[in-house]
This record gives structure tokens, C-alpha cells and sequence, in this order.
């Protein structure tokens, strides 16, 4: 393990724009479940994954019946208000302060990258803590709208103040296509980068399972052009993807990542931190 922290180490400091990949493994030290660890929603309730499947069309079929669902029911992450960032997130921040790593692109819905102080974080998959209308993207701090008082009221679906459609929650639910401003610019992160560091993510959803796979073509096609005399590539290393996962995802398997560091974030993450520090001092 040790020797895996220094590499990423020094594989950091190395990097020219080094990014973070997260998933719902970043927060389980913060109390809140994952979905597919031995823990997580799914595994312990297939039923619910299959619910969720409905939640989309749900909204598109009845938005009124959407919203009375969402704020009749029990949160499946439980109350989200009460958590707090753990070292995994605090450590995030530490490398983003030593410039070295330039954005966050997380699979979270609880907010924990910005309350831990993170600048650049790209929510792929929504925010509990925020609304959006499907139609124009406009998005909303939960707090601008008095959702109990609308349904007390019976004037559900909250409307956008826009263009008046019905908005729903900033989380995106299965089947739901992925808003277009956080997936044009996780793209390009993902495109830009040289060193991808994946945390706390099984690596099975897409599209954002696809962003390892996008950034390790574009190695290899700079390379097939380097090699034919195409193109001259300023460096060689390209891009170096690291996992720090619980268990191997498939990303490990198919080589995709060029090492996983087994364990959990909240651990590794700032031993990592403290090696960059010693190295670079
Ligand atoms: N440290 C490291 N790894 C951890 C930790 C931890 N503290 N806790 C859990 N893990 C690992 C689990 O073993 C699992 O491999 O993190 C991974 C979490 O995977 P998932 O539960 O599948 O979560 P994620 O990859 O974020 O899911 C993607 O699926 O259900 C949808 O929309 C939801 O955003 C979510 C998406
Ligand atoms: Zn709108």
C-alpha cells in the first residue's frame, strides 16, 4: 500500500491537469449508504433499484403525483442535512489548493465536495440539495421554493419561474438524459486531462462509466498518431488513471485504470495528500 500512495504521489505532482471521479464510496464515512457495496440500497433492496427505474417517466407521466410522492416518502439516503464532509472530501480540497487538481466530477447527490470546500465540482448526476426545470435547465436552491406549503395548498408541480414548465428535483434519475451543461464540460475534463483519479465508484453506470474509457482513447489514438508520424505529442506519459475503490470495479479488470489502491477513501486519500507534501517540500 505504501509504495501505491508514493506512486500516486508522485504520479500527482507529475500531472499537468489531474481531475477527480467520485461516487457514492466517497461518502460512506460521512453515514451516508452506498448503492452496491455490500451495504449499499441495492443490494440490500433490489425492489427499490427497480422502483427507481420508474421515478423519470413517473415525472414526465404526472408531475403533480411525482412531487407528492417525493414529499410524502422517506428520503432512501436518509436526511442528508445533518452530514458532514469526511477526510476523503477534505483531502479533494487539500490537492485542488496545491493546484494540482483542477475539477471534481462526482456521481454524489449530497453536496458533501462543496460543503467540504471544493471550487470546481461538476455534480453529473444532480443535487439533492437543488431543483431543475427540464425544459429551459435552469436550476433552483431547494430553499427558493416552499414545496410543503405548495402541497398544502394543492398547487404542486413547483413551476419554473422561466418558462413556467414544472421542474422537478436536480437529481437525475435513471433513464433520465444527463443535463447538458454538466455533461459538455465533464467531457471536457475528461478529454483535457492527464491524470484521473477515480474514488469510491463500482464504475457500472454510464454515462459517466464512460469517462475512464474516453480519456484512455484519446491516450491511445495520440499515440497510434505519434507512432505513424501524424502528430507530435509534447509527452508521452498522457493520461495515468488511478482507482482508490473498497473493491475492483471494471475499470480494474479491463485495464482500463493503470492501478487501483484497495481501500477506503477517507484513509487513503490523505495519506496521499501527506505524501505530496513530503515529496515536494
Ligand atoms: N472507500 C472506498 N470505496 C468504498 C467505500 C469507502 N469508504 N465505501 C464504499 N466503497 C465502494 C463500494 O465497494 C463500491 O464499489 O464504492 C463503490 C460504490 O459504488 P456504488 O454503490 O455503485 O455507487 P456509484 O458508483 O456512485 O453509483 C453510481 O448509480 O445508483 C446510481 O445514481 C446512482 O450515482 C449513483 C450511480
Ligand atoms: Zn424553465
Amino acid at each position: 500500500m505504501d509504495s501505491l500512495i508514493e506512486r500516486a504521489a508522485r504520479d500527482l505532482l507529475k500531472s499537468n491537469h489531474a481531475i477527480a471521479l467520485t461516487g457514492a464510496g466517497m461518502s460512506t464515512e460521512s453515514g451516508i449508504p452506498d448503492f452496491r457495496g455490500p451495504n449499499g440500497i441495492w443490494t440490500k433492496d433490489p425492489e427499490a433499484e427497480k422502483r427507481a427505474y420508474q421515478t423519470y417517466h413517473n415525472f414526465l407521466r404526472n408531475p403533480k403525483e411525482y412531487w407528492e410522492d417525493v414529499l410524502g416518502g422517506r428520503s432512501m439516503l436518509g436526511d442528508l442535512t445533518g452530514a458532514r464532509p469526511n477526510p476523503g472530501h477534505e483531502a479533494l480540497v487539500e490537492l485542488e489548493k496545491l493546484g494540482i487538481l483542477k475539477s471534481v466530477l462526482t456521481q454524489t447527490i449530497d453536496g458533501l465536495h462543496d460543503k467540504a470546500g471544493s471550487q470546481r465540482v461538476l455534480e453529473y448526476h444532480g443535487s439533492v440539495l437543488k431543483l431543475r426545470c427540464p425544459s429551459c435547465g435552469t436550476r433552483y436552491e431547494r430553499s427558493e421554493y416552499d414545496l410543503q406549503g405548495l402541497m398544502l395548498e394543492d398547487k404542486l408541480p413547483p413551476r419554473c419561474n422561466k418558462c413556467s414548465s414544472p421542474i422537478k428535483g436536480d437529481v437525475v434519475h435513471f433513464n433520465e438524459p444527463i443535463p447538458s451543461d454538466v455533461a459538455h464540460d465533464s467531457l471536457e475534463e475528461a478529454w483535457k486531462c492527464d491524470l484521473m483519479l477515480i474514488c469510491g465508484t463500482s464504475a457500472v453506470v454510464y454515462p459517466f462509466a464512460q469517462l475512464p474509457r474516453i480519456a484512455r482513447q484519446r491516450q491511445v489514438e495520440a499515440q497510434q498518431k505519434a507512432e505513424s508520424g501524424l502528430l507530435f505529442v509534447k509527452n508521452e506519459s498522457a493520461t495515468t488513471i488511478i482507482e482508490i475503490n473498497a473493491d475492483p470495479t471494471p475499470l480494474t479488470t479491463e485495464g482500463i485504470s493503470d492501478y487501483l489502491i484497495q481501500g477506503r477513501t477517507a484513509e487513503i486519500l490523505p495519506r496521499i495528500v501527506e505524501a505530496v507534501k513530503k515529496l515536494s517540500q
